[in-house]
């Protein structure tokens, strides 16, 4: 019996919610923006890795949880897709930048190996343990007269994320198990998350006015720059730790509140407008 649970939440993206959704931290809205560009194009991979290597998985429990992390991928794949519609139908160009994004996933998937592609995966989801705390911590640092709808799609995707912490290593270890090959293709996935992160950030110098006097659309260097110092070293030094051979993320401490999350969503508390600040 696996802890992962596929909720399919009917969050609603219209039109009357603006392009810079966070407008008391503009950077992390503008990350946020980032974010639901690349996310389905690499969730899409991470699923079309997983199964891929399903048949390879001989733990039954590791298959059980590759499956529901598949389903739960896919449906932040479908949220982050409803978003940047909503995006694109205010810049039309940006939907060439997601598909220039997708293109480069699905040539990666051609070029490389399945262990490759898994251990991407690892590499990527081995950070949204540390990640999906610090954004939960420190939420009302970086969500700042924000719209609810977004930041409450956004916590739950990270409150998943957090969920599934252990799916993507353990597929890995159970498939490739070299912790020495997934050192070696660090670079290479940090390279190729560069390569993406220059296509977003072009798209949107491209195609989205810059507002005189207001933060630019493609500016997210200091998204959690209004967070407490310490906090961004710890999830500096967090983030350093995945890369260690035993590193194990379910023994990365839940936050009170994504408890109180979970305990919300199964009473049946409406999701869609959970936070808001
Ligand atoms: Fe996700
Ligand atoms: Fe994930």
């Amino acid at each position: 019996m696996s802890d992962l649970k596929v909720r399919k939440i009917d969050f609603q993206f219209p039109d009357d919610i603006a392009f810079q959704w966070n407008p008391g931290n503009p950077y992390w809205g503008n990350f946020v923006n980032y974010a639901t560009v690349i996310a389905p194009a690499f969730e899409r991979y991470f699923i079309k890795a997983t199964r891929a290597a399903m048949g390879r998985i001989s733990s039954p429990a590791v298959a059980l949880d590759a499956d529901l992390f598949c389903q739960q991928e896919a449906q932040h794949s479908k949220h982050h897709l409803a978003h940047l519609a909503m995006l694109s139908r205010k810049y039309p160009e940006l939907e060439q930048v997601r598909r220039d994004v997708l293109s480069s996933y699905e040539h990666l998937f051609e070029k490389e190996s399945e262990d490759f592609h898994l251990a991407y995966s690892a590499v990527i989801e081995l950070c949204f343990g540390p990640l999906a705390k610090f954004v939960v911590e420190n939420r009302d640092s970086l969500f700042v007269d924000a719209d609810s709808r977004i930041a409450s799609f956004i916590l739950w995707h990270l409150v998943e994320e957090f969920e599934h912490r252990n799916a993507a290593i353990d597929i890995y270890n159970d498939v490739v198990g070299s912790y020495w090959y997934r050192l070696k293709s660090a670079p290479k996935v940090i390279y190729h998350i560069f390569t993406i992160d220059k296509i977003v950030r072009q798209g949107f110098k491209d195609h989205v006015p810059h507002e005189p006097g207001k933060v630019g659309p493609s500016e997210s260097i200091l998204c959690i720059s209004k967070t407490p110092l310490i906090q961004q070293l710890k999830l500096l030094y967090e983030l350093c730790c995945t890369f260690l051979p035993y590193h194990n993320p379910n023994n990365i401490q839940q936050p009170e509140w994504v408890t109180q999350w979970f305990k919300d969503e199964a009473a049946g508390v409406d999701m869609r407008a959970y936070y808001s600040n």
